[in-house]
């Protein structure tokens, strides 16, 4: 059985240990205080980037921490940076990343790492909140179920942005996210681009006004790096230049 060459983040600091220096491979790392580890895992057919990193804390490390819930491509837990590009692990198979039976596995970009493979998703979802990401009830549960003609425009314009599965793929892939951390990221403007068109949703302009600030839907430069790494073949970038129309509509009519 052929064997596959991880290299593997670690946070500096192990449950009261640290990374044996031996081990340390990299000690500057663009992920903060830690190194990449160097472990050999067996190569086995379909094996996922995920069965790696599983292997690895079954088999040789039980420290490893890392994060996954579903292993089917519907919780969005599984993120992680692939030979330098952010994917969902789970349904990564080693055979596309794998060059030569090489792979390094680090944390995604753009959040604080707790710890090895694992990151704090609290300002990504903060910026969903800023976005107004929630939405809005205008009926009650005692109310009849809306119908939304499935052909209508505006449920025609979400048919795709409703598949996010908030993995942060985007948000680690997106240069503007790394150079002005406040901006609110393809993830959270692609959920508030849903939610003003939901026919049901009663936030109206107080959500346009939500993305119309300096953080907002102005400071993408438009590269489609989400566009490009989504994982599931949405297109922020399109849901992002709709609120750009939306707010110029808003700016035009007064009512921003
Ligand atoms: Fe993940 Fe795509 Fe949603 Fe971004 S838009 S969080 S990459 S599913
Ligand atoms: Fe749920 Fe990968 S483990 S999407």
């Amino acid at each position: 059985m052929s064997t596959l060459s991880v290299r593997v983040f670690r946070s500096a600091t192990q449950g009261g240990g640290t990374v044996p220096p031996d081990a340390a491979l990299c000690a500057a790392s663009p992920q903060g205080a830690g190194a990449f580890v160097a472990y050999d895992v067996p190569r086995r057919p379909a094996q996922t980037v995920l069965d790696v990193v599983t292997h690895i804390q079954r088999c040789l490390d039980p420290t490893l921490a890392y994060r996954f819930a579903c292993r089917v491509g519907m919780c969005g837990s599984c993120a992680m940076t692939v030979n330098g590009k952010a994917r969902w692990t789970c349904r990564t198979h080693v055979d596309a990343v794998a060059a030569n039976d090489v792979i390094e596995i680090a944390p995604l970009s753009h959040l604080p790492v707790v710890r090895d493979l694992v990151v704090d998703m609290t300002a990504f979802f903060d910026k969903w909140a800023a976005a107004k990401g929630s939405f809005s009830a205008t009926a009650s549960r005692t109310d009849e179920f809306a119908r939304v003609p499935p052909n209508s425009r505006k449920r025609r314009a979400i048919d795709e942005t409703i598949e996010c599965i908030g993995c942060g793929v985007c948000y680690a892939s997106c240069d503007v996210v790394g150079w002005k951390p406040d901006y609110l990221g393809p993830a959270a403007l692609n959920r508030a681009w849903t939610l003003v068109n939901d026919v049901r949703d009663g936030a109206g302009i107080s959500r346009v006004r939500a993305v119309a600030t300096d953080e907002g839907c102005h400071a993408c430069h438009t590269h489609e790096s989400c566009t490009e790494r989504c994982p599931k073949h949405l297109t922020p970038t399109a849901s992002i230049a709709g609120l750009k129309r939306l707010v110029a509509l808003a700016a035009l009519k007064g009512t921003l």
